[in-house]
């Protein structure tokens, strides 16, 4: 029998290749906000004798010029093959089996993922940056900023923004005669209380102004707390800390310091202020109840942008490149399927640069619009392992049951919670994990629908069946099984 077949054999990943034709699904997200201008101006109210700053020199963009570490840039561009001038020696006129000159991009810095843009360069996002601003504006005057939590699909620069104000924040308030610095903590990576207390404790220390070493490790989290409490005291007046990707925290034990670390007595000088980032809607749910009191103080949602924006956020990144090599079909091109499918900034941007690889690679001297296609897919890919990065295994084993219904079962309009659960609970046996309530599974099937990992739908079975739902992978399932059996594979 072809279920009982699929749940003796299909449990595990590597059987993924026995099989069945996959059809890739349309994702789609239709989706976005208003769209505002570029420029944003961002006023921090101050007492009524301090006239407004135009913005300072850390607010504008600062290009970062292509620095060539010599020696390093040997591409596999058909251009780029061994071409000497005839008569010249190496010796002579240099060595021309290096690449000198990138013919594609001029700055490929402006399209990493990392990179910080400046104002300008952020499009799309005024009201955003502006509730933020105000949420946090007590800072400047050397008062608590509120806690914030920020929600938001992901790719809709929540992480940028929160960055961007915070940066802001320590300007203005550095201009009043506060001092104040932020610290910034990839949650997904400093998953424990003991990671994450250090990281902030080692952003914001000096040792040479402190006296205070903030080893990596080795130290309880106690003696990580007191050295923190003692460094904010020393140095700042107030300090904002970005819990970014928060609902990866194992625990809510370091939320509970921070929020009650003022009332609690363990900072007596310094101000704290907690931007909490995730892209669970759920995550909220889950928090001590105490927790949730002091650190939600205010929420902002961050929606998907549309083809609009994200043409405009790509269009301002284009002196990426050298001039005239962008075909003029390239950026709407990208900026029509990233929109289409999720309002993802940080995918139009990868797909932007990996089209220009492509170019690069091929010895091609534009960025065509036919290298987005080829781009879009490698995109989609990376969006995906960044989408689950850090998740459960019990997460992944969800999508793991449905990548397996969907790969065994071709196109179908999803499948019942109860059938997903079946193969969730194989996985789970095949894996030697005990599986979690339906319960749970129903919540972790509703975190990636908010991600738009799948889509859910409702029906009607009638008087005898009831109400149902079923769970359809948007993502395409041959992506899924990829991303998911990297680990496996090493
Ligand atoms: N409004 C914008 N203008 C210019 N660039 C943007 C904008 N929004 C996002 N980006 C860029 O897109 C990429 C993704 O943005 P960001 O990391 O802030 O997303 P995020 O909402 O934090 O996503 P995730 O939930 O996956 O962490 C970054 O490189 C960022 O610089
Ligand atoms: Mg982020």
């Amino acid at each position: 029998m072809a279920g009982t077949w699929l749940l003796d054999i299909s449990v595990r990943f590597p059987t993924f290749d026995t099989v069945f034709p996959v059809n890739s699904l349309e994702t789609r997200l239709p989706m976005a906000s208003g769209y505002t201008s570029v420029n944003h101006p961002l006023h921090f109210s101050r007492p009524p004798t301090a006239p407004l700053q135009p913005p300072t020199a850390h607010n504008t963009p600062t290009p970062t010029p292509f620095h060539r570490k010599p020696g390093v840039c040997l591409t596999t561009s058909k251009q780029n093959a061994f071409h000497r001038k005839p008569g010249v020696s190496p010796m002579d006129a240099g060595d021309d089996l290096f690449t000198r000159e990138d013919p594609i991009f001029t700055n490929k810095e402006l399209l990493e993922i990392s990179h910080l843009p400046g104002e300008g360069r952020i499009v799309g996002r005024d009201d955003e940056i502006a509730d933020l601003a105000t949420a946090v504006n007590p800072a400047i005057f050397g008062q608590s900023p509120s806690n914030v939590l920020i929600y938001g699909k992901t790719g809709t620069g929540k992480s940028l923004c929160a960055k961007y104000v915070s940066q802001r924040l320590v300007n203005t308030a550095g201009e009043e005669g506060v001092n104040a610095t932020f610290a910034y903590v990839d949650c997904a990576q400093d998953t424990t209380e003991t990671q994450a207390v250090q990281t902030i404790a080692e952003g914001v220390n000096d040792p040479e102004h402190t006296g205070i070493n903030v080893p990596d490790k080795g130290l309880s989290t106690s003696t990580y707390y007191k050295r923190l409490w003692r460094i904010l005291d020393q140095r700042y007046d107030v300090v904002l800390i970005i819990l970014d990707e928060i609902d990866k925290l194992d625990d809510d034990a370091i939320l509970m310091q921070l929020s009650r670390a003022g009332e609690a007595g363990k900072i007596t000088d310094c101000k704290l202020g907690v931007i909490g980032i995730s892209n669970k809607i759920q995550y909220k749910d889950r928090m001590d109840e105490r927790v949730k009191s002091s650190l939600c103080e205010r929420e902002f949602v961050f929606p998907p942008y549309d083809a609009d924006q994200l043409r405009a956020i790509m269009q301002a990144r284009s002196d990426a490149f050298h001039d005239d090599v962008l075909e003029p079909s390239t950026i709407p091109r990208a900026a029509a399927l990233a929109a289409r499918e999720h309002g993802d900034a940080r995918k139009a941007i990868d797909i932007l640069r990996y089209a220009g690889e492509i170019a690069q690679a091929n010895g091609e001297p534009t960025v065509r619009e036919e290298f987005v296609t080829q781009a879009r897919e490698r995109a989609e890919t990376d969006r995906f392992r960044e989408l689950i990065r850090g998740s459960t295994p019990h997460s992944r084993y969800v999508l793991q049951a449905l990548a397996l219904l969907s790969l065994s079962n071709g196109r179908q309009d999803g499948f019942r919670t109860s059938r997903v659960y079946e193969i969730y609970e194989n996985i789970c046996r095949q894996e030697g994990s005990d599986s979690l309530s339906l319960r749970r599974v129903r919540d972790l099937l509703k975190e990636h629908a908010f991600l738009d990992i799948i889509e859910q739908s409702k029906h009607s079975g009638g008087s005898a069946e009831g109400s149902y739902t079923k769970h359809q992978l948007l993502e395409d399932p041959a992506v899924v099984k990829e991303v998911l059996t990297e680990g496996s594979d090493r």
